[in-house]
């Protein structure tokens, strides 16, 4: 390799490293491959048409997957056995995880709090020790950054803001708990960043208005068609763009080409948040 020659119109990308690196996605239905079925979509199979080739999409969300049930089957692991050194993880869960454990007939979802309580309950014919979404993401976060790969933690997707027949969007309490699980690990100096993608999509979904939501969530308010999947996916890029993790080095896109009449522009970041 010639890696010396550098061609006067390489991207970033190519200027800063030569190693190609892997973006993982962990998440559930709104961004897995295939969504909820039934038509439906991911975010994550839309990111890649943003993002230079030296860095690549594995879309590993699955659908119904909460915190805890990544975590359960072994999925957090079986990225952590794959990762290297300089890769990206993006992490994404909410939708499935509220709810009280003990009459939880799906068992997934996550013990009430953000700090260390747990729920034991019988799974599998065995007990189960619950733990809250903070500690599974926690968990999962810290291993990642300790094999030397950096970490998005995200809202969830917004459900229908158009809902009730007129716009209304207030962020989740995982959104408060994905900021919260950034900033305790230390935030950008310690490479993980919190990406508010809840906020920028829906303010696209407030842009494109009531007849086009209505229509691009298609079977309830939480799942999106192929069309809402990729303006997810471009929201999320704005939201990289817009803040400061190093990732959005790979992004092929001006922020000046991205903002506009669909996705809008650069959301007003608090200053302690760790974007
Ligand atoms: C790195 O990515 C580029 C662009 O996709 C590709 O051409 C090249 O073969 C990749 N290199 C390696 C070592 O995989
Ligand atoms: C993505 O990663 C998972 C987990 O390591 C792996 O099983 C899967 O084959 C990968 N997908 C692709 C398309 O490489
Ligand atoms: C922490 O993560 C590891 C690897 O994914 C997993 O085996 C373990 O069960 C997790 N512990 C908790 C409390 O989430
Ligand atoms: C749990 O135990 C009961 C009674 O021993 C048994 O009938 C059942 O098949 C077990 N279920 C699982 C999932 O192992
Ligand atoms: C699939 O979507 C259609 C609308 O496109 C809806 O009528 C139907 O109930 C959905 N099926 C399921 C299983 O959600
Ligand atoms: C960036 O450009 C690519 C190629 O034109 C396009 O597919 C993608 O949707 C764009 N992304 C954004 C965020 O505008
Ligand atoms: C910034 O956000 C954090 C977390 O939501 C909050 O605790 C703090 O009060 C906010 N600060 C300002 C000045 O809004």
């Amino acid at each position: 390799m010639r890696l010396s020659i550098l061609l006067p119109f390489a991207g970033p990308a190519l200027a800063v490293s030569c190693k190609n690196h892997t973006l993982w996605l962990c998440g559930d239905s709104t961004m897995a491959p295939g969504g909820g079925h039934n038509h439906t979509e991911g975010w994550g199979q839309y990111l890649q048409y943003s993002l230079d080739p030296h860095i690549r999409v594995n879309n590993s969300a699955y659908a119904g997957r909460s915190a805890r049930t990544f975590t359960r089957e072994g999925r957090f692991q079986a990225i952590f056995d794959k990762l290297t050194p300089g890769d990206w993880v993006v992490i994404q869960f909410g939708h499935n995880d509220g709810g009280i454990p003990a009459t939880d007939t799906k068992y997934r979802v996550d013990c009430p709090g953000m700090g260390t309580e747990t729920c034991p309950v019988t799974y599998d014919n065995q007990t189960e020790i619950v733990q809250t979404y903070v500690t599974y993401l926690k968990n999962a976060s810290s291993t990642f950054l300790s094999k030397g790969a950096r970490v998005l933690i995200t809202s969830p997707t917004p459900t229908n803001p158009f809902e009730s027949g007129t716009y209304s969007f207030n962020p989740t309490v995982y959104a408060y708990y994905s900021w919260y699980i950034a900033q305790s690990l230390g935030g950008p100096a310690a490479g993980i960043y919190y990406v508010s993608h809840g906020a920028y999509a829906a303010q696209a979904v407030r842009l494109l208005g009531q007849a086009s939501a209505d229509a691009n969530y298609p079977m309830d308010n939480t799942h999106l068609s192929p069309y809402y999947a990729d303006v997810f996916a471009r929201a999320f890029v704005l939201g990289l763009k817009c803040g400061t993790a190093p990732v959005q080095g790979y992004v092929v896109n001006a922020t000046s080409r991205i903002e506009g009449d669909v996705l809008g522009t650069c959301l007003p970041a608090n200053a302690t948040l760790p974007i």
